[in-house]
């Protein structure tokens, strides 16, 4: 399977729209805060790491595009807040939400999952979501609409694939998609979800890995054909970004290469 883009043709299908994208420093945020910033959206990069938030602001910048940047912990309820009022102040308006920031747990089973790694976890992976989701969504309502895109997992479909706090979280974000798509979906608001496989990216698995959790991992992981690369995924991002994805609501679309049909 090779890997190929197809962004050139898109032109600029976000002209004008205001893009929150968190964990936006590295990754899979990195690769589609400059997608997103190519294809016409003014960005708000945000990250934990001041250094990538700057090195990802200016090379959306060099490249011609409009990018900001904010420096938070998503852990913190707060900042999470803080996110989206300082962007509906500075932009005026949310067109795109992008809760993509997310941590590994270390592939923990249940009986090594610490009260702080499964804080942390659902703090990151499921509660930023939740808070910023909350915070955007009333002025999206005012606006006539908006697109929410989450960064799930396909530890989110199956039970084997990390941790038990990883699994736990991306199975809920993809339940708070639903949720969202449900009820705001004929309010002009699209949630839908990214279901990732093996992704090229900084994340590792989030600490000392458990024997028994690798030993697992190992297993399902000699299954992927090959890691994708960032940009491929930003390439679904745009999608679901823009109105070439205007009648697809609710949907948690698998990009893991065929890891998972087997
Ligand atoms: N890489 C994979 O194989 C893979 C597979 C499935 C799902 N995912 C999901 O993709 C998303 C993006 O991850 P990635 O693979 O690009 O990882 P990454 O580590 O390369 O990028 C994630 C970014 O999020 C930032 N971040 C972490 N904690 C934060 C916090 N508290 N506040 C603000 N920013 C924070 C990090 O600094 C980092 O820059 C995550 O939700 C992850 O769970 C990744």
């Amino acid at each position: 399977m090779q890997s190929t883009s197809g962004s050139d043709k898109v032109g600029r299908v976000l002209e004008g729209k205001v893009a929150i994208v968190t964990g936006a420093g590295s990754g899979v945020g990195r690769a589609t805060a400059n997608l997103f910033a190519k294809t016409g959206s003014n960005v708000v990069v945000v990250d934990l790491l001041p250094d990538r938030v700057s090195q990802v602001v200016a090379e959306i910048k060099s490249s011609g595009g409009k990018a900001s940047g904010m420096v938070m912990d998503l852990s913190i309820g707060t900042e999470v807040d803080r996110m989206v009022d300082e962007t509906l102040k500075s932009a005026g308006r949310v067109d795109i939400l992008h809760n993509n920031a997310g941590i590994m747990d270390g592939v923990r089973p249940v009986a090594d999952t610490t009260d702080e790694v499964w804080e942390k976890v659902m703090a990151i992976n499921v509660t930023a979501p939740f808070r910023a989701s909350r915070r955007a969504i009333p002025s999206m309502l005012k606006q006539g609409g908006g697109v929410i895109i989450n960064t799930a997992s396909v530890a989110g479909v199956f039970g084997g694939i990390a941790g038990a706090a990883y699994t736990v979280s991306k199975h809920a974000l993809i339940g708070l998609t639903m949720n969202m798509a449900a009820f705001y979906g004929t309010k002009g608001i699209r949630c839908n979800a990214m279901v990732l496989g093996a992704v090229n990216t900084n994340i590792g698995v989030g600490g000392q890995p458990n024997p028994l959790g690798m030993e697992h991992l190992n297993k399902v992981a000699s299954m992927v054909p090959r890691m994708a690369e960032p940009a491929e995924i930003a390439e679904l991002a745009l999608f679901l970004a823009s109105g070439r994805s205007s009648y697809v609501n609710g949907s948690c679309i698998v990009i893991d290469g065929g890891w998972t049909v087997f």
